[in-house]
This record gives C-alpha cells, structure tokens and sequence, in this order.
C-alpha cells in the first residue's frame, strides 16, 4: 500500500529516521497535495527536478515533506519575509520551495557536507535561482556567526523567518542565536521535535536519544525565553509523527 502511493506520488521514497507513515497518512497526504499542489502548479517541474537530481546522486531522501515544505513557504508569504534562514541545505529542496512562490525573498541556506551542498548549488542553478539562494559551506554553528555579522554590518537584511532542521542536538544553539539576527514579529520554526513522542516518553529506549534530546532543550528553553512566545505542532503525513516548534519574534 506504502509503496503504490509513494508511485502515485511521483518522487523518490522519503527516508524514515523513525516507523514508517501510517498508510492513511501517506494516502492523505496525497490526496491533499493533488488538489493543493497539483502536477500543473507552476513550480512542480523544478521541485520534482530538485528531488529527483538529489535522488541521482545518492543524497539520504529525508528532505522536509511536501506538504510542510509548502507550509513554510506560505509562512514566508504570510510574514512578507524578504530574508530567510535555513540551518541544514540538504539538496535545497525546502528553500527552492519557499523562492518558488516568493519572488523578493532571499535565502542563506548553511550546509556542512560538502556534496550536500553542491548538489543544493546544482538545483539552485537548475531553479534559475542562484541570485537569491546563497549555500554557505561549514559546519553552522561556525558559519551563522558569520551571517550575523554581516547583519550586523549592514550587508544582509534581518531574517523575517529561520528554518533549523539540521543537527538536533544544536537546536538550542541555532535558535538562540538566529533569533539575535531576526526583526520583531519574524518566524522561527525548528522541525522533528517530537521524535515520535519520544519527547514524553521516559521509559523508551532510543539510539537517537540525542536527537530526543536536543529537542526537548530547544522546547524547554525556547519556553523560558522573553524575546520569543513559542508553540509546538504535531505532525504525520510522509513525515511519521513528528512535530514542529513555531515561535514568533516578540
Ligand atoms: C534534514 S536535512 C535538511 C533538509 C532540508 N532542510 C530540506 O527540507 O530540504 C539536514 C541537513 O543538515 C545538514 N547538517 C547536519 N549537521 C550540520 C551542521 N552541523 N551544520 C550544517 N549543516 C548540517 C546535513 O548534512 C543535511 O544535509
């Protein structure tokens, strides 16, 4: 059943860090997309390129899911954004997402992995975006201070919106600091920080126990944090059960 929808779906198999989707979700999820996003939206061609040349050469399928990548995006819309984050480039699938349907905006996306990264400057080049979409190379928690100085100096525009999804157990340390480079009333959103449940489960065993781990820090200290009023959502769909913290910018 997983399998035949994945088909119908049309794009590589995500990569399941945890079970896989239930049935219903994936089949919901497709259900949805084909009539919110469908085969003849303008950007489908180049999201389907950008998945499929990642597939080609072999980078791990866990890219965000449709339907959450095309949330942030209407996300960037809603808050008018005009300069995003993104910690963890992967093949640029999230952030060609968000520039598909957002014509001002601009994008510094951070990437350690160097074939990552120049698989993401191959689809970004492919999406004619490369004038918007900048990949910097390093390790993020090395390369963001780096961003923030050039706020700081004038050089980029304050973030009207983060995306961390990357290394979990820096959560904590992205968000702290991306929210320094973001204006009032910007968006921070910080993926996978419900791992199944495992955030409130004490008696689980897990090999990704610091992935638990960093985001229950994020959770807990994004809660005591003054600059920030902050949510988190549940999710399933392609995506197992996961969640994600949604904080705005006070
Ligand atoms: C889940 S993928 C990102 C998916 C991407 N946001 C999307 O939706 O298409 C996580 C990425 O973070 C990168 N990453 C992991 N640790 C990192 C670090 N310390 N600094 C920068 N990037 C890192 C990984 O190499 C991987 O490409």
């Amino acid at each position: 059943m997983t399998d035949k929808l994945q088909q119908q779906a049309s794009v590589p198999p995500r990569g399941t860090r945890r079970p896989a989707p239930g049935p219903k979700w994936l089949a919901t999820d497709i259900y949805t997309l084909s009539h919110l996003q469908p085969p003849s939206a303008p950007n489908h061609s180049i999201l389907h390129s950008t998945l499929e040349n990642s597939n080609n050469q072999d980078l791990p399928p866990i890219y965000s899911s449709r339907a959450f990548a095309k949330f942030l995006a209407l996300q960037a819309k809603a808050v008018n954004a005009r300069h995003c984050l993104e910690v963890g480039t992967l093949g640029a699938f999230a952030s060609i997402w968000l520039a598909s349907v957002n014509e001002e905006l601009k994008i510094t996306t951070l990437e350690f992995d160097h074939k990552h990264a120049e698989v993401a400057r191959e689809n970004i080049d492919n999406a004619g975006m490369a004038g918007r979409i900048t990949v910097i190379e390093g390790p993020a928690i090395e390369t963001l201070p780096t961003v923030l100085a050039d706020i700081e100096a004038g050089k980029l525009d304050k973030f009207d919106m983060v995306y961390v999804d990357a290394d979990k157990e820096n959560n904590w340390n992205y968000f702290d600091a991306a929210v320094k480079g973001c204006r009032r009333g910007a968006v921070v959103i910080v993926d996978n920080v419900v791992q199944g449940g495992l955030i409130a489960s004490q008696d689980e065993a897990t090999d990704k126990q610091h992935h638990v781990e960093g985001a229950k820090t994020v959770i807990e200290n994004a809660g005591k944090d003054e600059r920030v009023s902050a949510t988190v959502l549940q999710t399933v769909g392609e995506g197992s059960h996961d969640g994600f913290l949604y904080a705005v910018v006070l």
